[in-house]
């Protein structure tokens, strides 16, 4: 079995076993040096055509880069001079006593080793397999995942159960447009992809679930902007007998520890976090999602900012319609409830609603909820529902609530922001291994993509024009 090439540093004098990526060849007179890249380093490897077999030898002529080879030779400590500080595997390089080839790669589109050349969006998307060969990309990935662990292992230390929720399922509103998924059984029926799984976890707290979570994925169809991707991974969390102080504290707690254990250079602004109103943040800032770092060059200043008692309703100017701030299972701050009664006082009601931001991002969202059937029927009307529509929308919700309901809340954290941000990169699209295009496009798998009139039938469906 092959070492990483990390280990090496700690094997000199022993024969190992090696395989990776040629990431770069030098030739001096007979001998070759190799930079055989692994997950783990570089590391130096020697190529001497005397200190090799017969069939090695014969190999060592049709090297290439990004070719992937294996190797078995010794590990030498390097002389004084030739240590390379550059490199964690600097102190030691391997001298080769045979070497195979498995197999050999093209020239790539774009250079692996100097990303600066780098190339345009669409190739690195369309060669993403590659792209992720880039130091920089490999490393956001680890650090992605570094940082799922953590979430992880703190909600479970926390007692929170980790529940799987549907993703063919029902529309649920949360503002953007619904990915629809036609139904075989029932043509002419769709499913949706969740926006997020807001009903069902609120559903798990009726059921007793009490402390729930999930890394989930969601999907609301809206374009495409550097924070904003079309499918995207939320921290969502969920829990019953709870205030909005109770998860302020809990998601604060996480994001000191998180930042504490793995990135421990970085530095807070303020701890515990600022808290603006929504009112302060406008007025001071005139954003609910100030950047309050004090020195924006520096990679390693974090600014976490809560934002607190936003509007439960704004008016929506294009549609000429008020729609729900955040959403319309958000409980109002109860010394506003009376103004339900009164339309014209829509736009003076406060929500128990609270928005996490960080360096200018919002990074998570939440709100404690509405439990009283009879409060969330009121809103619903009040965001011009019929009562048909409340029934064919929420009726499940609704009926749920009559059968004993905590007082429940959560919250959730836009996962590929946070990467994004504690990665020091200006879109999300660094920090997902596989991005869509500004458009929505996967150039790699070339989706979205025709289907066949087989497959249009088969779900009852008939295209108005088909464009190709
Ligand atoms: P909200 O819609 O605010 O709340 O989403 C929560 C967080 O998810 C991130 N986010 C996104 N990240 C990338 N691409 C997108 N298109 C995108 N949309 C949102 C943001 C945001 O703060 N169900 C509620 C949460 C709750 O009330 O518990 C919800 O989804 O960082």
């Amino acid at each position: 079995m092959k070492i990483t090439n990390i280990q090496t540093i700690e094997k000199i004098g022993a024969e190992v076993q090696l395989a990776g990526w040629i990431q770069s060849l030098r030739k001096m007179g007979k001998i070759v040096f190799i930079d055989l890249r692994d997950r783990s380093s570089l590391l130096q490897v020697v190529l001497v055509p005397s200190e090799l077999d017969v069939d090695s030898q014969e190999q060592m002529k049709k090297l290439k880069p990004e070719s992937v080879i294996s190797v078995i030779g010794v590990v030498q400590a390097r002389g004084e001079k030739q240590i390379n500080p550059n490199l964690p595997t600097g102190s030691v390089e391997v001298l080769a006593k045979s070497l195979k080839i498995f197999s050999e790669s093209l020239t790539p589109p774009f250079e692996i080793v100097n990303e600066d050349r780098q190339a345009n969006e669409e190739l690195r998307l369309k060669y993403r397999y590659l792209d992720l060969r880039h130091e920089r990309m490999k490393n956001n990935i680890i650090l992605r995942h570094k940082i799922v662990r953590f979430i992880r292992e703190y909600f479970y230390n926390h007692d929170f159960l980790e529940i799987e929720t549907p993703y063919i399922s029902k529309s649920t509103p949360e503002g953007a447009r619904d990915f629809l998924v036609p139904s075989r059984n029932f043509p002419g029926k769709f499913y949706a992809l969740p926006q997020s799984p807001q009903q069902y976890k609120q559903l798990l707290m009726v059921a007793g679930m009490e402390k729930y979570f999930q890394i989930v994925r969601c999907f609301r169809d809206e374009d495409q902007r550097g924070d904003r991707q079309a499918e995207f991974t939320q921290l969502d969390v969920e829990m019953s007998f709870v205030t909005q102080e109770d998860i302020l504290q809990l998601i604060e707690e996480l994001f000191i520890q998180l930042v504490k254990n793995i990135l421990p250079q970085k530095k807070f602004t303020s701890q515990p976090f600022v808290r603006l109103t929504y009112q302060q943040a406008m007025e001071q800032y005139g954003s609910d999602r100030p950047d309050l770092r004090q020195d924006k060059s520096d990679p390693d200043e974090l600014a976490f900012v809560w934002v607190t008692d936003f509007p439960m309703f704004e008016y929506k100017s294009g549609d000429q319609r008020w729609g729900a701030a955040h959403h319309p299972f958000t409980a109002i701050n109860p010394q506003d409830l009376e103004k339900l009664q009164d339309p014209k006082k829509m736009g003076e009601i406060k929500a128990l609603q609270y928005d996490l931001v960080l360096n200018g991002y919002e990074i998570a969202g939440g709100s404690i909820r509405t439990h009283e059937a009879n409060v969330l029927h009121r809103v619903f009307e009040l965001l011009g529902h019929t009562n048909e529509e409340i029934q064919a929308k929420f009726g499940h919700l609704l009926e749920a609530f009559k059968y004993g309901v905590p007082p429940h809340g959560g919250i959730a954290a836009g996962l590929d922001r946070v990467v994004m941000v504690l990665a020091n990169e200006p879109s999300i699209r660094e920090v997902i291994a596989f991005p869509k295009t500004s458009d929505n496009r996967d150039p790699l798998m070339d989706s979205p993509s025709d289907v066949t009139l087989d497959q249009l039938d088969e779900l009852g469906l008939s295209l108005k024009k088909r464009i190709n």
